[in-house]
């Protein structure tokens, strides 16, 4: 599992190759491994020279983040970390060079393993990605890589390292100097080899007299312009929302002001305390685990055979129609785009090829790719040309009648076992279905705009879908690179239902007196990515009322109307406001110059006396979606929490460091929510009102 070997030279080889798992982990047992082997070969005179790499496609993957999801106390946690620390300096002055032969990926963990070494070899492969994502996760690289990377590369491009947590290519890594040296596969055993043997007494720069960290030290004039810069962008970045990029700036300061050693301690503290943490507890399931689940299709109906699109068709080029026939063409598969006629149709596929334009104007993807990804989707206002597709997705206007039209049209054209989707946003599936001969072969495929960016895909299951159908969709979202979740029928099915929920509670605060510079930063600050009176604007004043209408036709009596309603239709019927499109809305935006707040929009709210403080806003705001989401729990809209946070977070921007809409609730703490939400109510009204603690807990769960 972890074996050393030994050549005639004295040089050894340590390789990693876990056994069960696709990839080197590092947790206890491993990690436990890994140190017998390097104190064998440190205290062996026969050796000369140490090269540490992987059996396995990949060199060593990073912490096994199982354990990060385990309740343990410091007293557990704390001796595995500074175990890793004495080995890593083990490895550093242990007497003999050590080679880190990287063979594939070496993340977080396994990157940093390779930063105790004293030589880096890359094997030359352009998909390798080496570096330390961990603040992606809520967590800090705390193998060491606060530590040495600032040691490395200098303060500034260390922390800029350390708070992106880009993953690098092998070049990329090599011309930051990350990488010490790129190899043919062929070749980079021996010259890892050749290294170890050449450099019998390697060492750390930060082990050598007189060492200082390139560009100046902490208490330097660079070092000290530096660190108030640094907090004040990971404020700005973070609001305070994400712990761990405070504590990597504290590590980097603190850390980098004394030797390596106590350096590696005071990282250590740092990530005990964090890993206990519950927003990175929520990251981590959320972000790592559950997203990986969806991507590896954990809701695919068993029992159906695995399937692929080959042959799509789609109605309607307008926007989606075009990005989702630039994703799917992107995958292979063969599209033909449909419109009204063929001017409209060729336009939608020049709509297709333009962000591709863009990736080849900067350099990331290849002319010739681009040319053949554009044969591959035929522009057509011919019903004909459907004949033999696999799947129809229909992304035309809007309207009921003319989506009830065109399904006609196109399943006359189609085999009894193709699949036709809506990518509707607001109608529900199975009245669409209403209008095709096979409704069991009818979905949902929601799309996000703009296609080719947003990564979720909401899959809606119709009264009738088929397993078969909805395992056969699964399939092709996952083929296209999209993650899936999916949902239950119902008015905005889940995404566009819960979101809109946050829009409308922006609305009615304006129209209490809230001041919308407030509503605006407070919601951005709790970390969604726009605040609700932007996000409006953007996607249409008229859209949101047209769409409120049809709700209340389609609900009756049922409809529970929503204070917000009155602010949309003056916006729309009576100041003719209608969003961005049109330049104006609860912003102006000229043609020519930044967006502003509409400065009128004092004149038609009055301001309140007194302001509400950030953290009600921050409260209503999040709480508002939560409910809803619970609500969609409630009626089985969304079965299972890891949707509705997978859902929330890729499909609309629901913060990262909740873990999603309801592990929101957990972090808030149930009952604490429960609270919360009925003095809301109180305040505010029903929409508040919050399920029993006992339901909210189960709903949550
Ligand atoms: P769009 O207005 O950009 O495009 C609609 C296209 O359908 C137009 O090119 C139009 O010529 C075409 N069309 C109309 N009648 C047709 C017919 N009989 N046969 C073939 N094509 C016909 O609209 P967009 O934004 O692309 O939306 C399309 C659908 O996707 C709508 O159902 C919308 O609710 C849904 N959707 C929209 C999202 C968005 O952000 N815009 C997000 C998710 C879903």
């Amino acid at each position: 599992m972890i074996e050393t070997t030994l050549d005639a030279d004295g040089i050894a080889t340590i390789t990693w190759n876990i056994p069960d798992r696709p990839v080197n982990v590092m947790n206890e047992t491993t990690m436990d491994l890994f140190r017998q082997e390097v104190e064998k070969v440190v205290a062996d005179d026969a050796v000369r020279g140490v090269i540490v790499t992987s059996g396995k496609d990949d060199f060593i993957a990073g912490a096994d983040l199982d354990t990060f999801l385990e309740d343990r106390t410091v007293d557990e946690i704390l001796p595995q970390f500074l175990m890793f620390d004495r080995l890593g300096r083990l490895m550093e002055t242990g007497g003999k060079p050590f080679v880190a032969l990287i063979n594939g990926h070496a993340l977080g963990g396994g990157f940093e393993t390779a930063l105790c070494c004293h030589y880096r070899v890359a094997v030359d492969n352009p998909k390798t990605r080496v570096g330390l994502p961990e603040v992606t996760l809520g967590v800090l690289p705390g193998g060491g890589g606060t530590q040495r990377v600032p040691r490395m590369l200098g303060l500034q491009a260390g922390l800029k390292m350390l708070l992106d947590g880009r993953k690098y290519t092998v070049d990329a890594a090599h011309k930051m100097g990350l990488i010490d040296q790129i190899a043919p596969a062929g070749q980079s055993m021996a010259v890892a080899r050749q290294w170890a043997l050449d450099n019998p007494d390697a060492t750390q720069p930060w082990d050598r007299k007189g060492f200082r960290i390139p560009g100046g030290a902490v208490q330097s004039p660079s070092g000290l312009q530096l660190f108030p810069a640094a907090n004040a962008m990971g404020r700005e970045k973070s609001c305070g929302n994400y712990p761990a990029v405070q504590a990597i700036l504290s590590c980097v300061y603190e850390g980098c002001q004394t030797s390596i050693d106590v350096g590696l301690r005071v990282e250590s503290k740092y990530l005990v305390n964090m890993i206990r943490s519950p927003v990175t507890k929520a990251m981590v399931r959320t972000g790592f685990f559950e997203m990986a689940n969806a991507r590896k299709l954990k809701a695919r109906p068993e029992g159906v055979p695995k399937s692929r699109v080959d042959k799509l068709g789609i109605l309607g080029a307008g926007m989606m129609g075009a990005g989702i026939a630039g994703v799917s063409s992107g995958a292979g598969i063969d599209v033909v785009l449909m419109d009204v006629d063929q001017d409209s149709a060729e336009a939608g596929k020049v709509r297709a090829a333009t962000p591709l334009e863009k990736r080849v104007r900067q350099g990331r993807m290849r002319a010739d790719a681009l040319a053949a990804q554009m044969d591959r989707i035929t522009a057509s206002a011919d019903y004909e040309a459907l004949d033999g597709r696999d799947l129809i997705i229909e992304a035309v206007f809007e309207d009921r009648a003319l989506k009830a039209d065109v399904t006609a049209k196109a399943q006359a054209k189609i085999a009894d076992d193709a699949i036709f989707a809506s990518n509707t946003s607001t109608l529900p599936i199975t009245s669409l279905a209403e209008a095709s001969a096979r409704p069991a072969n009818f979905i949902g495929i929601h799309f996000f705009s703009p296609v080719e960016k947003m990564p979720l895909v909401e899959i809606i299951r119709g009264d009738e879908t088929s397993d078969e159908t909805v395992a056969k969709s699964l399939d092709y979202v996952q083929a296209i690179g999209k993650t899936p979740i999916v949902v239950n029928d119902g008015r905005g099915f889940f995404t566009s239902r819960v979101f809109a929920s946050f829009v409308m509670e922006g609305i009615a605060m304006l129209k209490q007196g809230v001041a919308p510079v407030l509503i605006e930063n407070v919601a951005r600050t709790a970390g969604m990515p726009v605040g609700p009176l932007e996000v409006v604007d953007n996607t249409s004043l008229s859209l949101l009322l047209s769409v409120r209408r049809q709700w209340q036709k389609d609900l009756g009596d049922a409809y529970e109307g929503h204070p917000a309603e009155d602010v949309i239709e003056l916006f729309v019927e009576t100041l003719n406001r209608p969003g961005r499109k049109a330049g104006k809305g609860f912003y102006d935006w000229p043609e020519n110059d930044q967006k502003r707040l509409w400065p009128d929009l004092s004149e038609h709210f009055d301001r309140a006396a007194v302001q509400p403080e950030a953290g009600e806003i921050k409260r209503r705001l999040l709480h508002i979606q939560a409910l809803e989401a619970l609500r969609c729990r409630e009626e089985d809209v969304v079965t299972n929490r890891a949707d509705a946070d997978v859902g929330s977070i890729l499909g609309w921007g629901f913060p990262m460091y909740t873990g999603g809409v309801l592990s929101w609730v957990h972090q808030v703490g149930v009952e604490s929510f429960a609270n919360e939400c009925a003095i809301l109510a109180d305040a505010h009204g029903e929409r508040f009102a919050p399920p029993s603690v006992q339901d909210v807990a189960a709903l949550a769960a």
